[in-house]
C-alpha cells in the first residue's frame, strides 16, 4: 500500500544516514556539511509550500503509545474463535469449530464479543469498521512499530467471518450462540459444549442497523485490502454493496424484528448506520449515488444536524460526521453545490462535537470525571472516552494535513494541537494518570486490573470444571490465572474509582470494540502525525 511504502522509505532513509559512512577526511566532512545545509534549505523551501502535507521523514516514536498499541492489538488474539493460526496467546486454543454447521455455514472464525463466548454481529462489525478506519489513517504508524501485520490479521479474522455470515443477498447471520445458554455457564470457549444456535435477519425479519454496519465494515475493509489483495477486496465490496441494499430496502430495526436481541446490544435506531455505511461505500467506490444518499436523499431525515452525539457501537453519527468532513477537508472542490452544502453541515456538526470535547471550550461537555475523563455511562464508560479521543485525533490530523489552522467554538479559537492534547489526556488517563494510579489496559504498566470479567482469562487452562461448576472461578478470590493481554476494561466510576472485582461487570468486562477504538487512538498518537489526503 502507498502508505506502507512511505513509512518503509522513511525507515530506509534513517538507516543511510549512519555516521560511520561519513568519510574520513576533513574535506569530505566540509563538503557534507555544506551539502547538508543546501539540502536542508531546499527541504525547508519545499515544506513552506507543502506545509503540513505528508512527507517521508521518520517521525520520532512515542514509546509509551507504541508499547500500549502492541498490547491492545493482542486482545484480538485473546478473542479469536475458530482454528487458530500463529496463536500468540499461550492459554488460547481452537474453539467454536462447529459454529454455523447447523446451517451448513462455516462461522468458526470471528471473535467472541467480551467476557463471554457469543459472537454478536452488530458490535463485531463495528469493531471491524473501526479497525479498518484506524489502518487506513494510521497504517504507516502501525507499520513503523511493526504492528500493521497484526492489525491486518485481526481485521481479516473478522471479515472472513462476516463474508461467510452473508450467504445470500438478503440473509445475514448476525449471531452465533444463545446468550441464555451461554450465560448459564462459566467455561472456557475451548471446552464449551452447549448448543450454538445461529440467528439471521432476512426480508421477513429485517435488521437494518446490523446489515448496514456489516456493509460499513466490509466496505472499509475493501479499502484496506485493495492493493495487497485485490480479489479479496472486491469480494468484500460486493458483499458490502448487497448488504447496504438489503439494509436500505427492508428498513426495520433488528431490535424490533427479533425482540430477543433487546437484552444485548439493543439498537436505538438504524438511520445512523445507513449514513455511516453509505459514507464508507462512497469512500470505497467514489460512486456518487452513495454521496447523494447521505446528502440530498437522507441528510435531513437521519443526520440530526447540529446535534452532538457520542460515538459508539450503537450510534455512528459522530463518526459519520468526522468521516464526511474528510471529504470537505481534502477533496470537495468538484463537488456539486447541493452535496457540498450538506457536507458542510456534517462538518459543522463534527466541529460542534469537537468543541464539546475540548475541556476549556465555551461549549465543553460537563460529562466528565474530576480526573478529566469523558464519562457517559456506568456500563463500560471507557468506550466513550476512547471513542471521543479517537475522533479528536483524527479531526486534529485532518486539520493539520489540510492546513486548517483554526477551529472556532462560540468565538474562541483552537488549534489542532488542542484537540490532540485532549486525545492525549484521555489516553494517558487510560494508561495510568488517574486517581487510582492504575492502567485500565490489561498488561500495561505495573498496576492493571487483575480480576477481569472474562471466562477464558479467569479459568486455569487445566481446570476440570465445565458449564455450571465453572462458576467457582468467577467467584474465586484469586486473580485471573491467564492474563487477558490488551483488554481495555469497562473503566472507572464517575468519582474516578474502580473496583477490581470479577463480578463487577459494568467496570471489569472488556470488549473487542473497546480495543479497536483504543488501537485507533494509540496509532494516532504514536508519533506526530498527519493523515493521507486520500484513501485511493
Ligand atoms: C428469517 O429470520 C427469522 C428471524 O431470525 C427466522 O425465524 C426465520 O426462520 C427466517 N426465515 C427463513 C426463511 O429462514
Ligand atoms: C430496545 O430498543 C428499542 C428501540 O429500538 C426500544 O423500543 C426498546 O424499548 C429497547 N428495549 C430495551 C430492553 O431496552
Ligand atoms: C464512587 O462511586 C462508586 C459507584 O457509584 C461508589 O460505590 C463508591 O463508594 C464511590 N467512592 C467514593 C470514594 O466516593
Amino acid at each position: 500500500m502507498k502508505r506502507i511504502s512511505e513509512a518503509e522509505m522513511g525507515g530506509k532513509q534513517a538507516e543511510t544516514s549512519n555516521p560511520r559512512d561519513w568519510g574520513s577526511s576533513i574535506w569530505c566532512l566540509l563538503v557534507l556539511v555544506i551539502g547538508a545545509l543546501v539540502v536542508t534549505a531546499a527541504a525547508l523551501t519545499i515544506l513552506k509550500y507543502l506545509h503540513f502535507s505528508k512527507n517521508n521523514e521518520a517521525h520520532p516514536i512515542n514509546k509509551k503509545y507504541a508499547d500500549a498499541l502492541e498490547l491492545a492489538l493482542q486482545f484480538f488474539d485473546v478473542q479469536k474463535s475458530g482454528k487458530l493460526v500463529d496463536n500468540r496467546i499461550p492459554w488460547r486454543g481452537d474453539s467454536g469449530l462447529q459454529d454455523g454447521s447447523e446451517e451448513n455455514l462455516d462461522l468458526s472464525k470471528g471473535m467472541y464479543d467480551a467476557g463471554d463466548a457469543i459472537k454478536f454481529g452488530f458490535p463485531m462489525a463495528f469493531t471491524a469498521t473501526v479497525l479498518s478506519w484506524s489502518i487506513l489513517e494510521y497504517g504507516d504508524q502501525m507499520n513503523a512499530v511493526k504492528q500493521l501485520g497484526y492489525a491486518y490479521n485481526s481485521l481479516r479474522w473478522i471479515t472472513d467471518y462476516l463474508i461467510n455470515s452473508h450467504p445470500s443477498e438478503n440473509v445475514l447471520y448476525f449471531q452465533v450462540g444463545d446468550p441464555g445458554l451461554d450465560h448459564k455457564c462459566w467455561e472456557r470457549p475451548e471446552t464449551m459444549t452447549e448448543r450454538r444456535p445461529v440467528t439471521q435477519v432476512n426480508t421477513s425479519f429485517p435488521g437494518t442497523e446490523v446489515a448496514a454496519e456489516t456493509a460499513a465494515a466490509l466496505a472499509s475493509a475493501s479499502l484496506v485490502f485493495k492493493e495487497n489483495d485485490p480479489d479479496y477486496s472486491s469480494s468484500l465490496l460486493t458483499h458490502a454493496r448487497q448488504l447496504f441494499t438489503f439494509a436500505d430496502t427492508y428498513r426495520a430495526s433488528y431490535s424490533i424484528s427479533i425482540p430477543q436481541v433487546q437484552g444485548f446490544y439493543n439498537s436505538t435506531g438504524y438511520g445512523d448506520e445507513l449514513l455511516w455505511a453509505a459514507s464508507w461505500l462512497y469512500h470505497a467506490t467514489r460512486d456518487d449515488s452513495y454521496l447523494r444518499y447521505v446528502t440530498e436523499l437522507n441528510g435531513q431525515r437521519f443526520a440530526n444536524m447540529e446535534i452532538t452525539t457520542w460515538f459508539s457501537w450503537d450510534d455512528k453519527l459522530a463518526g459519520t460526521q468526522v468521516l464526511l468532513s474528510r471529504i470537505i477537508f481534502f477533496g470537495a472542490k468538484d463537488m456539486p453545490t447541493v452535496e457540498n452544502l450538506d457536507l458542510q453541515m456534517y462538518r459543522k456538526t463534527a466541529e460542534l462535537v469537537m468543541c464539546g470535547l475540548l475541556p476549556d471550550s465555551p461549549t465543553a461537555t460537563s460529562r466528565r470525571t474530576d480526573g478529566g475523563l469523558i464519562w457517559i455511562t456506568e456500563w463500560n464508560p471507557l468506550q466513550h472516552a476512547v471513542a471521543s479521543a479517537f475522533l479528536a485525533v483524527l479531526y486534529s490530523d485532518y486539520m493539520l494535513t489540510s492546513q486548517t489552522e483554526t477551529l472556532y467554538c462560540s468565538g474562541n479559537s483552537y488549534k489542532p494541537d488542542d484537540l490532540r492534547n485532549f486525545a492525549i489526556s484521555q489516553a494517558d488517563y487510560v494508561l495510568g494518570e488517574n486517581a487510582m494510579k492504575m492502567s485500565y489496559l490489561v498488561g500495561y504498566g505495573s498496576r492493571y486490573p487483575l480480576y477481569v470479567h472474562h471466562r477464558g482469562s479467569s479459568i486455569p487452562v487445566n481446570a476440570d470444571t465445565s458449564c455450571q461448576d465453572g462458576f467457582k472461578w468467577l467467584y474465586s478470590d484469586d486473580p485471573n490465572p491467564n492474563i487477558a493481554v490488551g483488554a481495555l476494561v469497562g473503566g472507572p466510576s464517575l468519582n474516578d474509582s474502580y473496583s477490581d472485582t470479577r463480578d463487577n461487570v459494568k467496570q471489569s468486562e472488556p470488549s473487542t470494540y473497546n480495543s479497536a477504538l483504543l488501537v485507533g487512538l494509540l496509532s494516532g498518537l504514536i508519533s506526530t502525525s498527519s493523515v493521507v489526503k486520500s484513501y485511493t
